[in-house]
């Protein structure tokens, strides 16, 4: 998707940013992904007194977008304080690839790059298609 207003998807990211409730950390993320057909939807970090059940901003965003209508992502930005690109953590990059898949792009400290390349050989839905197609749904070989 050739046609990407990063610079928009920032704003809204840094928007969403202000949003965020994290009296624990002190560090503010916000996101904002684009969709394939040109919705943009975005998520603050949440947390929790319990720390460990703490959300990050990533995972509001891809509730926003499946209650939205759901669809792909095409482009996402994640910020953090400073309105610069911040890497989403490990889990959050598996959320992404779940709903963005190898081709969605991710703006990040290093320019622009495609999920592919900051999780690579990700594990995803192709591989419990294969073990479900292949093997049938008892599946024990
Ligand atoms: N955080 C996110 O929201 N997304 C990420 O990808 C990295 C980390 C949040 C979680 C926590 O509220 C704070 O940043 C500090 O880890």
């Amino acid at each position: 998707m050739a046609d990407v207003d990063w610079e928009a998807l920032r704003l809204a990211a840094v928007d969403a940013m202000a949003h965020a409730y994290c009296p624990y950390s002190n560090f503010q993320v916000g996101v904002a992904g684009l969709t394939t057909d040109g919705r943009v939807f975005a998520g603050c970090n949440v947390e929790n007194a319990a720390y460990g059940v703490g959300l990050c901003a990533e995972c509001g965003m891809v509730s926003a977008l499946q209650l939205g209508g759901g669809g792909r992502l095409a482009a996402v930005y994640c910020v953090g304080h400073d309105g610069k690109a911040l890497m989403p953590c490990g889990r959050c990059r598996q959320l992404l690839w779940e709903h963005g898949g190898a081709d969605c792009l991710l703006m990040t400290p290093e320019g622009v790059l495609p999920m592919s390349a900051v999780l690579p050989q990700a594990f995803g839905p192709d591989n419990l298609t294969r073990v479900a197609t292949s093997e049938g749904p008892s599946g024990h070989g």
